[in-house]
Formats: structure tokens, C-alpha cells, sequence
């Protein structure tokens, strides 16, 4: 019995008709070693290659069947997850982000919320549990340009991922593939707040700029990036998250192509019960600055953590961008991702 029970392996455990069913979780386990127990196997050398062997058991028989509580838990480490969403076409992005992660040795985190099953499947075979999908699925053969109608759909379910992770007790940072890291985020993510961001008005403040949620400019408007934010597990968090859905949906029509204009108004209409940080803007420069201010860059030289490759049009035209400033790492480096080289 013991022998049948360790040779099985995960992938071919007895309940293979019921796709549904994990097999070892927790409480599957615990049954294991405590039959293990009874059977008088429990010595300590006996059950440690069962320990270790529970990591990957969390695996489901299909990826489609991996839920985002089981990916949480496989990628979190101090119950905290970095989060991206995917869709076919931004492979390379995601790889180019995902050398930069792996610089700053951050990469067992990163959980990739998949848009289509060809990213799903690519991703996890390459790199298993570090993917999951969220229905609906999108097409994978569509092409998602950033802004189009397609765009639109997958950034509008952002808030509901996040409030789903901050549910589940996790701090969740959100980044979009389109950044590259060149220090450690996690050091400047100071103090208990709620909720970390990004300011993405090009105007240079000065170096000591005050952490609080910007003043709205003449048309009554706050330019907070969507593409870049940290939550901590609080209720505050959860808040803007809800807000921020409503918003979305209040106002589908108005903001069809893009999700940060009902992000700043969920943030303004939180203020007072969120507890708010602004990122430094040398720190974390909006594209509009880092691509297009030759002499912000050297003065700030040496301070920037995340770049954000916005404020350009067109996927060649951003990857170009990339590469024209040395940050395309994807050509001579893919072996530093744990994705490898792609195709
Ligand atoms: C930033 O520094 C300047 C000059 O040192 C000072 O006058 C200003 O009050 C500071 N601003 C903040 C927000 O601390
Ligand atoms: C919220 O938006 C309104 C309208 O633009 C503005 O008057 C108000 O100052 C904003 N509040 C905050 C906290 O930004």
C-alpha cells in the first residue's frame, strides 16, 4: 500500500476521471502521511521525498484546471505575488520583463494571468504553475494592440484579479509587461500604505516630491498609471479594487480602450478611506519622461527602478524604443529568463 502510494506519481493519481481534483492538497497530504504514520513508514528520511514532492503535486492534470488560489500559493513567497497579464503576442515583452525581474532575483513570484491557452500551455511547459487563466479566454490569434477594443477587455478585468489575490491574504504587485527593472522595486515600497503607484504626467517634480495622491489638473483630472501598482491585504486596498470595478463599469462607453481613467477617479473617490503612496517619479519615470528627456535622465541617473516603455504607439515601435536605449534584453540574454529562449 505504501509503495503503490509513493511510486503514484501526481500526475497519474487515482481520481484521473475527475479532472477537477488536485491531488496531495493540503488535506490529501495529510491523509498520506498519517496513513504513511500508521504503517509505521514515518521516519523522517521516509517522508522527506514526500514533503518535497508535494510542491509540484499542487499541479493540476490540465492548466486550464489550475485556479488562481492554487497559483498563488505555488508562487507566493512571504505571501507576496507579482502579477502580469498575457496575451500571445507580448511573449516577447513578458520574456524581456522577465530578465529584469530575474536580475533583482524576484522571478519565483511572478504569476502570468494568461489571456488565451496557447500562452497558458507555452508558459507552463516551459516553466510550470507559473501561469494560470482567468475565463474567459481571449483568441489567441487576435491581435491585442495596447488601446485597441481587445486591450480593453483584458486591462477591465485588472481590479478583479487583484481583489481576488488581496482576498486571498496576498500583497499583490501589478506591473505591465512593457517595463523593465533595473533595481529592486521592493525597497522603495516604504512604510504600511494601502496602495503604491505611479504618477504618469511628464512634468518634473522636484526630487522631494511629496508621496500624497497628486492634485487634479484644470480639467479636473489625475494622471495615476494603472500599469504599475502595489496593494498590501487591507481593507483600504480592497476598496479602491471595488471602486475601481464600479467606475469601470459605470463608464465602460467613456473609457473604452483603457482602464486608468477609472482608476483615478476610483482613486479620488477613495481618498479619504485608502491610505495612498506616490512613488518617487525618478524612481518609477512614466515613458513620457524616460524615453523623451535626455537631461532628466542624466540628472537623475542612477535613481530609476522601473522604466515604463509608454507614451509611443505600435508594438515595433516600442520594442524599437527598447532596443534604441540598450533595454531589449531578450536577444543576448533570454538564458538569464526562466523562460529561456522562446520558439
Ligand atoms: C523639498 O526641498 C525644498 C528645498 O530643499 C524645500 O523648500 C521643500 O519644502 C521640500 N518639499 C517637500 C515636499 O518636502
Ligand atoms: C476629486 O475630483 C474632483 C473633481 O475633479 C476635484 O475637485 C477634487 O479635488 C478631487 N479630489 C481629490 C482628493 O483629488
Amino acid at each position: 500500500m505504501a509503495q503503490q502510494l509513493l511510486s503514484s506519481s501526481p500526475l497519474s493519481c487515482p481520481s484521473i476521471s475527475n479532472r477537477r481534483h488536485i491531488c496531495l492538497f493540503n488535506n490529501g497530504l495529510l491523509l498520506v502521511v498519517s496513513l504513511l504514520l500508521l504503517l509505521g513508514a514515518g521516519s523522517p528520511l521516509f517522508l522527506f521525498p514526500y514533503i518535497s514532492f508535494s510542491s509540484s503535486s499542487s499541479m493540476p492534470l490540465d492548466w486550464r484546471d489550475y485556479s488562481l488560489t492554487q497559483a498563488a500559493k505555488f508562487v507566493a513567497k512571504d505571501r507576496t505575488v507579482i502579477v502580469c497579464t498575457v496575451s500571445y503576442p507580448f511573449l516577447p515583452f513578458l520574456n524581456n520583463w522577465l530578465i529584469s525581474v530575474s536580475r533583482q532575483k524576484h522571478q519565483d513570484k511572478v504569476l502570468v494571468i494568461a489571456e488565451d491557452y496557447a500562452t497558458l500551455y507555452l508558459i507552463n511547459k516551459k516553466w510550470p504553475g507559473h501561469a494560470v487563466l482567468i475565463l474567459p479566454a481571449l483568441d489567441s490569434h487576435i491581435e491585442h494592440r495596447f488601446g485597441s477594443r481587445g486591450f480593453f477587455k483584458f486591462t477591465s478585468r485588472r481590479p478583479q484579479h487583484l481583489l481576488q489575490l488581496l482576498e486571498l491574504g496576498y500583497n499583490v504587485m501589478y506591473n505591465d509587461v512593457d517595463m523593465v527593472w533595473l533595481q529592486d522595486p521592493f525597497q522603495y515600497l516604504k512604510g504600511r500604505h494601502d496602495a503604491y503607484f505611479t504618477d504618469d504626467r511628464t512634468t518634473i517634480k522636484p526630487l522631494n516630491h511629496s508621496h500624497d495622491l497628486p492634485l487634479p489638473d484644470r480639467k479636473g483630472m489625475t494622471y495615476i498609471c494603472s500599469c504599475m501598482i502595489f496593494l498590501r491585504p487591507k481593507h483600504g486596498a480592497k476598496l479602491l479594487m471595488k471602486k475601481w470595478i464600479e467606475e469601470l463599469q459605470a463608464g465602460s462607453k467613456a473609457y473604452e480602450g483603457n482602464d486608468q481613467p477609472a482608476f483615478n477617479w476610483a482613486l479620488n473617490k477613495t481618498y479619504h478611506q485608502v491610505d495612498l503612496y506616490l512613488l518617487s517619479q525618478a524612481a518609477f519615470p512614466t515613458g513620457g519622461l524616460y524615453f523623451k528627456n535626455k537631461k532628466w535622465v542624466e540628472e537623475t541617473k542612477g535613481k530609476h527602478v522601473i522604466v515604463h516603455n509608454n507614451y509611443i504607439i505600435g508594438y515595433y515601435n516600442k520594442m524599437k524604443r527598447f532596443q534604441d536605449f540598450g533595454l531589449w534584453l531578450v536577444d543576448d540574454h533570454a538564458f538569464e529568463s526562466p523562460l529561456g529562449k522562446l520558439e
